[in-house]
């Protein structure tokens, strides 16, 4: 049976039936298993209030855990139920991805509805809806209308992780200043009081798991508070007024996710978060396309150039013309150009209702540059720095998209840079009051923006974004996202630059929500500019950085003359694509090591990145991925046996061997090293 989504995306045979694994244990429990066998779920009342259970392979993975919603006004949805009925289902499709680490994705759980009515005056209805799939699960409440609940106003979710241990965890503290941009900590649950999502845990025994959410829109962010007994309870940002969600019914909210695997490579190869999104919502998508960039960007992070008008001004129109020509001449999709329109003179980190998004400085001519840039065979990427200033931002997002469009620009990078709660929105009070990034007020800024976006054929990158909840498979335009640190710390932290666990810790954390726009690829590695910085890595590394860290819109984030001084690296650089055919984990142990390999989607070409911690390793990488038969040239980008991050940086050697999928390779990696290869199949 073939079963076709609004996108038209290809799906391999959707059943809905009633499986064999759907089974209810006694009238109390209810129970769902996971297609291959491997997660099940019970749910109960205890006294009227709603648990659930999650089971790995027949042992405990998260232990009885409370469930229910508690409203401000009214009776709350947390206990008073019985269940009115229970329904399953099972599902399975085979969806293609507009682009991706892969294309396509198959989609397949069993699903538990436990529909509760409360005896409360007046009665309260409410689903929670369970997913099992084989890497995992979902679940989520949905409050049917109802008698007596129009509005209403949510002041906790009661969800709890009861986890069978005090298990090991990667976290980062939630309500920062500085948003997600901090190093991950790594202790037991017990020891930290919240952390944002995704949460990576490892179990004594080996499995790693990860708690996170899926589609996020129209509710605030969740984060986790540990009670100290390793239960972490769901703690929702709140609003201003200690709201944390204001909401109507009918009514659905974002999809609790607990991934499970043997090893932590699983949690990479994962597709839960994007199979709990809806389906792709834009019907042309010939104008989404993945590509890499370059752009007046690490000058003015170097202190080079400046954002503002004057002397060193970054923007100008003779400048733009010397990186768009030398993105035509190397084959670079699109030139990012930051500090091009009018406000940044008056500051802008937390202060930004002065910018214009549609009014460029007097020495970038806007309408001459995007023309040549597309006479040339690339394109500007636009850029809007809100400075935190929503509501300018809001009255001129429409028309700085169209004006875009008109000008054939068709990625914009948008950024929030401002501190802790102070995002100002005006109430009904005619007061202003200061929100979270992560609060709902901002959830809601971040789709608006997305959704008029996509209007115009405007594709996204969010700095300073709401973390990533996989609405990329809904909104295809939102191509990728900050929301950790990336390369720029390296230029200016004081505290120092990221040290080489960062890049092996945050796609096992951050990026199990999506594409990460770190901005690799710095070639000049120590800076002389910044002669208290520099990069923390080998060249070879900053080049595997392209493999393992992935956005559809990826940066070559250093200056045109440092690649023209660098050409061995600068060809990887290029040839590296950005949307992939396929993805897969050779060896991954987290903060420790971490080497993947893809498959172009345009090409029979693979791609391998390997990259380590701030000790050298010796990998064994076996070629079984590539295409059996086939004999493979392998451009091979590696440290050199001097090579050292700190004593050596640009100990590199480039060589060629001849491979097939019957050769294990020893990936011989420096500290803070790396290593890069392209196959090719040989002629
Ligand atoms: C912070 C962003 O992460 C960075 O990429 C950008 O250059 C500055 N804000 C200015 O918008």
């Amino acid at each position: 049976m073939r079963f076709s989504t609004s996108s038209g995306a290809l799906a391999l045979g959707a059943l809905l039936l009633a499986g064999p694994a759907l089974a209810q244990d006694s009238p109390a429990a209810h129970t769902v298993t996971s297609p291959g066998d491997i997660h099940t779920v019970t749910f109960t009342l205890r006294d009227g209030a709603p648990f659930y259970r999650v089971d790995r392979l027949g042992a405990p993975l998260i232990l009885d855990s409370r469930l229910g919603l508690v409203l401000k006004d009214g009776p709350s949805m947390d206990a008073d139920f019985t269940v009115a009925d229970s329904s399953t289902r099972s599902f399975d499709e085979t969806w293609t991805t507009v682009w991706g680490e892969s294309d396509s994705i198959r989609n397949n759980y069993n699903e538990l509805r436990v529909q509760l009515r409360s005896d409360t005056q007046p009665p309260r209805t409410l689903d929670i809806v369970f997913r099992a799939f084989d890497d995992g699960v979902g679940l989520r409440y949905e409050v049917p209308e109802q008698e007596g609940l129009g509005a209403f106003e949510i002041m906790d979710e009661l969800t709890e992780f009861a986890m069978t241990g005090d298990h090991m965890a990667w976290w980062i503290g939630a309500y920062q200043d500085n948003r997600y941009e901090y190093l991950t900590n790594h202790t037991p649950v017990s020891e930290f009081e919240t952390a944002i999502t995704p949460l990576t845990m490892e179990t004594d025994d080996g499995v790693a798991i990860a708690i996170h959410e899926a589609a996020l829109l129209n509710y605030s962010s969740m984060t986790l508070r540990s009670t100290g007994n390793a239960t972490l309870e769901a703690d929702l940002i709140p609003w201003s007024d200690g709201v944390r969600v204001k909401t109507a019914a009918p009514m659905v909210t974002p999809w609790r996710t607990i991934q499970a695997s043997d090893g932590p490579g699983g949690l990479i190869e994962s597709d839960l978060v994007l199979n709990l999104n809806e389906p792709n919502k834009i019907e042309d998508t010939s104008w989404i396309e993945p590509g890499k960039y370059v752009g007046i960007w690490w000058e003015m992070h170097l202190g080079t150039s400046s954002w503002s008008i004057g002397e060193t001004h970054g923007a100008t129109t003779e400048n733009t013309k010397r990186y768009i020509d030398f993105a035509a001449e190397h084959g670079f999709s699109g030139v990012l150009v930051e500090g091009w329109n009018k406000g940044w003179e008056q500051g802008w980190v937390g202060t930004g209702d002065h910018f214009s998004f549609t009014d460029p400085y007097p020495d970038f001519d806007l309408e001459y540059l995007a023309k040549y840039a597309v006479e040339k065979g690339t394109r500007l990427i636009g850029h809007h720095e809100t400075g935190g200033g929503i509501e300018n931002y809001e009255r001129q997002m429409a028309d700085a998209y169209a004006l875009y469009n008109d000008l054939g620009v068709r990625a914009v990078k948008t950024g929030y840079v401002a501190f802790g709660p102070n995002l100002q929105r005006t109430g009904a009070d005619g007061q202003k009051h200061g929100e979270w990034h992560h609060g709902q007020w901002m959830v809601e800024h971040y789709q608006r923006s997305v959704e008029e976006a996509a209007k115009h054929q405007v594709m996204v990158n969010i700095h300073e974004p709401i973390k990533d909840t996989g609405i990329r498979r809904t909104w295809p335009n939102l191509m990728t996202r900050e929301g950790a640190r990336g390369q720029e710390y390296n230029a200016w932290n004081e505290e120092g630059s990221n040290p080489p666990d960062h890049t092996v810790i945050v796609p096992f954390t951050r990026m199990l929500g999506g594409p990460f726009d770190y901005t690799p690829g710095i070639v000049e590695l120590l800076l002389p500019a910044r002669p208290n910085n520099r990069i923390q890595a080998t060249l070879a590394r900053e080049l595997a950085h392209y493999v393992t860290i992935y956005s559809p819109l990826q940066m070559a984030a250093d200056l045109p003359e440092n690649y023209e001084a660098h050409p061995e690296p600068f060809a990887f650089i290029k040839a590296v694509p950005a949307d992939w055919a396929e993805t897969r984990v050779l060896h991954a142990e987290i903060g420790d090591y971490l080497t993947m390999v893809r498959k172009d989607r345009d090409s029979e070409d693979w791609y391998l990145g390997s990259t380590t911690d701030e000790h050298g390793r010796l990998l064994k990488a076996p070629l079984a991925f590539l295409t059996p038969g086939v004999t493979y040239t392998a451009q091979i980008y590696r440290d050199s046996a001097d090579a050292d991050w700190e004593s050596n940086p640009y100990g590199f050697i480039v060589e060629e061997k001849t491979v097939t999928s019957a050769d294990v390779l020893d990936l011989r990696l420096a500290p803070g090293g790396g290593q890069a290869i392209r196959f090719t199949p040989a002629e």
